[in-house]
């Protein structure tokens, strides 16, 4: 895979995604979105891969939408083109998904951000929705994530005056899972993505969506969803290799099916 805005790499059984547009604080332009999307289409196609994390550089994640390419467009414009439909494509892998954050995660990159699983944050990372600024609001999440993983009234606050939010207080809030050293950033990801990556994959990947369905789903149904998987896996290799391996106290080898 070769692009031109994002950097790509393997890491075992880890794909890794960054996005590379130093100019401009990785604004994320068109060209970006589909970028992404092609190089996670291509890692979730991968059956040698099992997560994914999607990182930006020491002074940005992404600092937003890019601002230059959508300011002179009219709501025709935007509205024909679909404008957003490609952008979460990241919340629809069914391989888990590791957002590591350092420096600035704005507007849509906020929004990338949360799309993910779960954040890993640089102690330097600042988190923002300040579209209200731009005379716009936010499009891919902003107003429905946040609420979620923070509650209403922080997402009210920061969506309606676009202050940014430091890493120490977006952890406190449950936005990110885990803040680190800024020069541990990529490493800490790294190790938390290959151990995800080193367990059974069908039960990786069907937690994953269980937990996802608590978002949408009242209790019972989320709870009928997750025994009746849970039971599913009984059907894998994985569940007798797990097991067998607790049993003779040694390390499970996972084939992955
Ligand atoms: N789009 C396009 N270019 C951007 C950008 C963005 N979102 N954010 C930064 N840049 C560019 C700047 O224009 C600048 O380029 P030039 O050197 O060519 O002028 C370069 O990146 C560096 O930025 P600054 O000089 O502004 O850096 P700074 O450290 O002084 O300020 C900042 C940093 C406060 C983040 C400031 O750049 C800023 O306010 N950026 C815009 C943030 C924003 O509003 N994001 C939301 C966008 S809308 C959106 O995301 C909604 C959606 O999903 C549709």
């Amino acid at each position: 895979m070769s692009f031109k805005t994002i950097l790509v790499e393997i890491h075992e059984r880890v794909g890794l995604i960054r996005f590379n547009r130093p100019d401009a604080l990785n604004a994320l332009n068109g060209q970006v979105i589909a970028e992404l999307n092609a190089a996670l289409e291509s890692y979730e196609n991968d059956k040698a891969i099992g997560s994914i994390v999607v990182t930006g550089s020491d002074k940005a994640f992404a600092a937003g939408a890019d601002i230059r390419e959508m300011a002179a467009k009219t709501y025709p414009d935007i509205y024909l083109e679909r404008f957003g439909d490609d952008w979460d494509r990241i919340a629809r892998t069914r391989k888990p998904t590791i957002a590591a954050v350092a420096g600035l995660a704005l507007g849509g990159g906020c929004e990338v951000a949360m799309m993910c699983d779960f954040i890993i944050a640089a102690e330097n990372a600042r988190f923002g929705q300040p579209e209200i600024k731009l005379g716009i609001m936010p499009g891919s999440g902003g107003t429905q994530r946040l609420v979620k993983l923070i509650g209403r009234a922080k997402a009210m606050e920061l969506c309606l005056t676009g202050r940014l939010m430091p890493a120490v207080e977006a952890e406190r809030l449950g936005l990110v899972a885990r803040v680190v050293p800024t020069d541990g950033l990529l490493q800490a990801a790294l190790e938390t993505a290959a151990s995800i990556a080193s367990h059974a994959q069908v039960a990786t990947l069907l937690t994953k969506e269980a937990i996802h369905r608590a978002d949408e789903l009242p209790l019972a149904e989320g709870l009928r969803f997750e025994r009746r998987v849970m039971q599913a896996l009984f059907a894998t290799r994985d569940q007798k290799e797990g097991m067998q391996a607790f049993m003779e106290k040694r390390p499970a080898k996972f084939s992955h099916d």
